[in-house]
């Protein structure tokens, strides 16, 4: 459920009508909902309440520091994958004793910055960053907190790019290695085995991918007492799905619900990694049709967001709803192409809509709160969009949109 619905013919964000934010902030521009945010995240919260846990939203999925602070007052712990997300956390008033470090590729000040803000642990996921993160934590005279990211080999049954729990991916260490990795981790002086750890994907909606993978963790741990390790934290990932178009993904409490029975006689424990889920459904892009183009093969509606606004339908053909911000009653439907001013034909947010639109009218693309400012980029020198966040009846400004000149303040020409 989200705070974005119609009022007789406006879309409003909680109490705000969209057309005063588009008037107010031009587009694009991305709009959260601060009540969406809160609800998701203690969806989780609520969902694992009767069991020790720590809900560590995925960072990487939306950044801004408004984001952040409203989980941060909640109690939210976070999960980050390079020192810049640790600074946002940071700076938003997240601590980092409730932040756990994933990531394939930590380097050494990466770590050091992470020690040095005590964080509460580093998801580890090869044993030459063992070796590293034991070396920079002796050269600092600490000892570090870790877990292994296990690869469990199951089937997430998600998007290719964003399956990560099997053989094939770059991620975590296989689960019939784990054993020996642990041990070695052991060894290490500078270093305190505190958790395992596991993420198999994103975008998950079913629950029986998870429960393949908790079950083949759970093993690993009993193994790991037999040899003399105490586990004291499970780290379940994140990766439960929401809706964009057809599919119907378990709510937290049922996806807990899957879990518990495996749990209920374990002292562990559990920390969750979500990002989309707290965030996807939590935001909307906006933007406005520059040009009505018809042409022989199809109807376009050039819009003025674009794929570095928001990659995801270029770069996963993922589908997002499109909405009119304003029924008008006086255009026509037909079926449109929603197409952005960038030079490239994969620039696309929504392929053969039907809509009643006219130029200059505005657009709301949904569930755009999640991997989308954070994977947007300067390409054609396009400033990046602003972001708001609406709290009840006031809209917040939370990322200016950026200058033409911002575009290209650090660079440099050559003198002579
Ligand atoms: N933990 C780890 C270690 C992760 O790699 C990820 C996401 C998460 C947690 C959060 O997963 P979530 O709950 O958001 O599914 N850009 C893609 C998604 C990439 C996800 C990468 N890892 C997209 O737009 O669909």
């Amino acid at each position: 459920m989200d705070y974005f619905q119609y009022q007789a013919d406006t879309l409003h964000a909680e109490n705000v009508s969209v057309t005063q934010i588009t008037q107010q902030y031009g587009t694009p521009t991305y709009v959260y909902s601060r009540a969406t945010l809160a609800r998701h995240w203690k969806a989780f919260d609520d969902a694992f309440s009767n069991h020790a846990h720590l809900v560590c939203y995925a960072v990487k999925a939306n950044s801004n520091l408004a984001v952040l602070n409203v989980l941060a007052r909640l109690g939210s712990g976070f999960d980050i994958v390079s020192a810049g997300e640790l600074a946002r956390v940071i700076a938003a008033g997240g601590e980092a004793a409730k932040t756990v470090f994933s990531g394939v590729g930590k380097n050494r000040e990466e770590i050091e910055y992470a020690l040095n803000q005590n964080i509460r642990c580093f998801n580890v996921e090869s044993i030459p960053e063992l070796a590293r993160i034991n070396d920079v934590a002796a050269m600092l005279n600490k000892v570090a907190p870790v877990s292994i990211r296990v690869n469990p080999d199951v089937d997430a049954q998600t998007h290719p790019y964003i399956s990560t729990g099997l053989k094939e991916n770059k991620f975590g260490i296989a689960i019939e290695d784990a054993r020996t990795v642990y041990q070695s981790a052991k060894q290490m002086s500078n270093l305190n085995v505190v958790g395992v750890d596991c993420h198999i994907g994103s975008q998950l909606t079913t629950v029986s991918p998870f429960v393949d993978a908790l079950k083949r963790v759970l093993t690993l741990i009993d193994e790991l007492a037999e040899d003399g390790i105490t586990i004291k934290h499970l780290d379940i990932g994140g990766g439960l799905g929401i809706h964009y178009r057809d599919e119907t993904p378990p709510t937290p409490a049922e996806y807990a619900e899957a879990l518990q029975p495996l749990l209920t006689d374990r002292d562990l424990e559990i920390l969750l990694e979500p990002g989309r889920a707290i965030a996807g459904n939590a935001g909307i892009l906006l933007t406005q049709v520059e040009f009505i183009k018809p042409t022989e093969a199809k109807q376009f509606a050039i819009v003025d967001a674009a794929m570095n606004d928001l990659l995801r339908p270029a770069l996963y053909q993922s589908w997002q709803e499109i909405q009119p911000v304003m029924l008008n009653s006086d255009a026509e439907e037909a079926t449109y192409d929603i197409v952005g001013p960038i030079c490239e034909t994969g620039d696309f947010l929504g392929k053969d809509r039907l809509l009643a639109i006219k130029q200059g009218d505005f657009l709301a693309i949904r569930s755009a709160g999640a991997y989308g400012f954070t994977m947007s980029s300067n390409y054609n020198s396009r400033p990046r969009a602003a972001e708001v966040m609406v709290d009840g009846d006031q809209v917040h400004l939370v990322r200016e949109r950026e200058t033409i000149e911002s575009l290209y303040a650090g660079e440099h020409i050559l003198q002579a």
